[in-house]
């Protein structure tokens, strides 16, 4: 039997590493937190990597997924999510530190590399991943091949401005899409609506003021009934579906796999992502309309992509 797999999927507060066998199990798992700057972030893969290696005695390809411009040689050009990154790179990095060669792609298409093997999309040809989470990555799949685009950087779906005159984004630009349909985007609809109306139930989740407002606190009040936050999840219904409808008139995908934090509260926001879907799409009753489907893998995807980025990358 080969060795397995391993992979590591940097997120902005933690890095979630993962070994994989030959059948696409988890056999090992190991999480460390993100630290601040790049040779910190190298010292943490190093090590997360090393150890789980020595766990199940050796592993035959390291991959690791990080939020962000990532080259197709493994260099992070600009990172919106994780602080105090810019022009690393990590794969030579951790390559030099571990002695072998390290995969590096963006992670949402870790994500629907995952998915798409041994996940949601497994069959599927034409599908897009949309990860709903602090930020929105977005990872491809066309004509049965991962998309990676000339320099690596395909689905910036998150950076694709919907208001140019919009709210300020990390990225440095105005009015991102995931500055509405992201987790943050979640929270910053629910503070406006809440400064301009009072959303009684929400803010006192929140402990009383507005500005405090979260996207659990938006949750929470949903799954009690109350009217105003379902009123706020319609909205982020909309946003989503949206972008949606848009990725659909550039792709044509057959589905949509929708991931990410957010997506482990499907039941509250598939209705409206689906009823604003069909209304916001092109010629809705000429075409058909793409699947919109939830991720199996979880937290895990980012991090099982990479574990497979050897195999996909060819
Ligand atoms: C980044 C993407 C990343 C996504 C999810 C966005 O802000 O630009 O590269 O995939 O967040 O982490």
């Amino acid at each position: 039997m080969s060795l397995p797999r391993l992979g590591i999927d940097v997120g902005g507060t933690k890095c979630l590493g993962v070994v994989l066998d030959d059948a696409g199990q988890r056999v090992g798992e190991g999480r460390r937190a993100t630290p601040r700057g790049a040779e910190a972030i190298v010292d943490t893969l190093a090590e997360l990597a090393e150890s789980l290696a020595a766990d199940v005695g050796g592993v035959r390809s390291v991959g690791i997924g990080m939020p962000g411009l990532v080259t197709r040689d493994g260099v992070i050009k600009a990172s919106p999510n994780l602080r105090d990154v810019a022009d690393f790179p990590v794969g030579a990095m951790l390559a030099a530190r571990l002695g072998r060669p390290v995969e590096v792609d963006n992670d949402a298409t870790c994500a629907i590399a995952a998915e798409w093997k041994v996940g949601a999309a497994i069959g599927r040809t034409d599908v897009v991943m949309v990860t709903l989470g602090t930020g929105i990555g977005g990872g491809i799949v066309a004509n049965n091949r991962l998309v990676r685009g000339a320099n690596g950087f395909t689905g910036e779906i998150g950076h694709v401005v919907i208001d140019p005159d919009g709210p300020p984004c990390p990225c440095g630009r105005r009015g991102c899409w995931e500055r509405y349909a992201s987790g943050s985007g979640l929270a910053r609809l629910a503070r406006e609506a809440a400064v301009g109306k009072r959303l009684n139930r929400i803010v006192e989740l929140a402990g009383g003021d507005p500005e405090d407002v979260r996207g659990e606190n938006v949750q929470h009040a949903a799954r009690e009934g109350d009217s105003d936050a379902l009123a706020v999840i319609d909205l982020f219904g909309k946003w989503v579906a949206l972008g949606l409808a848009n990725l659909t008139n550039v792709l044509d995908p057959e589905a949509f796999v929708l991931g990410g934090g957010l997506a482990a509260s499907a039941d509250l926001y598939l209705g409206p992502i689906q009823r604003w879907f069909t209304r916001l799409l092109y010629a809705p009753d000429l075409r058909p309309h793409p699947d919109l489907t939830f991720a199996t893998l979880g937290e895990y995807a980012g991090a099982v992509g990479a574990a497979l980025l050897a195999d996909v990358h060819q």
